[in-house]
């Protein structure tokens, strides 16, 4: 390799492809439009291995412990990627279209860290619960719900 990018936003550039070209307005846009739809990518991935457990919790599903444990798997791989590359700074609501992503992620990283953190130990925790029983998913729900709720409430903004 003969070129080496040491900024977030040159890194995200190479990966979309428009390494080597002069950063114009367009590009640095075109890197922030591609973060907000992979790290919403994720929170869907999220979502969906989430809603798998919270319907067995409240029984709308029956309890499939293999089914619960992949959801689990899914969820603690996924809430686990690197954050660096996602959450590019500028890429926030009012500024950039399509995304709800609040200033206070960058103006206060510390806290972001640890509501995702937060997430991630709770997915982990998951895993064993979901190859427990019922009522071990069910506790480990709550736990995962609130980890949910607290992020959003501090760093996402209003509907779009
Ligand atoms: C560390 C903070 C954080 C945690 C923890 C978190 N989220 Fe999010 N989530 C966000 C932010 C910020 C957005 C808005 C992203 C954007 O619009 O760019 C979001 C958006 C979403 C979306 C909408 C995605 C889209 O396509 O627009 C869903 C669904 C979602 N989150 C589900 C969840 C669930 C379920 C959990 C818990 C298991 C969770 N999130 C935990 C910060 C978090």
């Amino acid at each position: 390799m003969n070129k080496s990018f040491a900024l977030p936003l040159a890194a995200a550039l190479a990966l979309t492809g428009v390494a080597g070209t002069a950063i114009g307005d367009g590009h640095a846009d075109k890197a922030l439009q591609s973060a907000i739809s992979a790290r919403k990518a994720q929170m869907q991935l999220v979502g969906f291995n989430t809603g798998l457990l919270g319907a067995m919790a409240k029984g709308e599903v029956p309890f499939d412990s293999a089914v619960a444990t992949a959801a689990a798997s899914n969820l603690a791989a996924v809430a686990k990627l690197d954050r660096s590359i996602l959450w590019l700074e500028g890429s926030v609501q009012g500024t950039v279209e399509g995304t709800r992503a609040k200033a206070e992620i960058w103006s206060d990283p510390a806290g972001f860290d640890k509501a995702a953190v937060a997430m991630e130990d709770a997915a982990t925790t998951m895993i064993t619960a979901a190859g427990t029983d019922l009522p071990a998913l069910q506790a480990q729900m709550k736990n995962l719900g609130t980890t949910c709720s607290t992020c959003h409430k501090a760093y996402r903004g209003p509907k779009n």
